[in-house]
C-alpha cells in the first residue's frame, strides 16, 4: 500500500504534479499541491488506488523539489 502528501514547505507551486497525476493532486489558492481524495486534507492517510500507483511515481520523480512524499503506512 502506498500513502502519499505535499510538503507545502517545500512546494514550489511549479505545477507538475496536478498535470502529471491529476486524480491524486490539485492546488491550493497559492498554487501550492495538495492531495485531494475526499477526507485526506493532505494528511497522507488514504491509501493511493492500485491504478494510480504509476501516476504517483511520476510525479512524484517529476517533482523538482522532492516534495512529493511517498510511504507504505499512513503519515
Ligand atoms: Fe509543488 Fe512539486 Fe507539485 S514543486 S506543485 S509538489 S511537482
Amino acid at each position: 500500500a502506498k500513502y502519499t502528501c505535499v510538503d507545502k514547505d517545500t512546494c514550489i507551486a511549479c505545477g507538475a504534479c496536478g498535470a502529471t497525476a491529476p486524480d491524486i493532486f490539485d492546488y491550493d489558492d497559492e498554487g501550492l499541491a495538495e492531495v485531494i481524495f475526499k477526507g485526506d486534507n493532505n494528511r497522507g492517510i488514504k491509501e493511493i488506488d492500485e491504478d494510480l500507483l504509476e501516476d504517483l511515481l511520476d510525479a512524484q520523480e517529476g517533482c523538482p523539489t522532492d516534495s512529493i512524499k511517498v510511504e507504505e503506512k499512513p503519515f
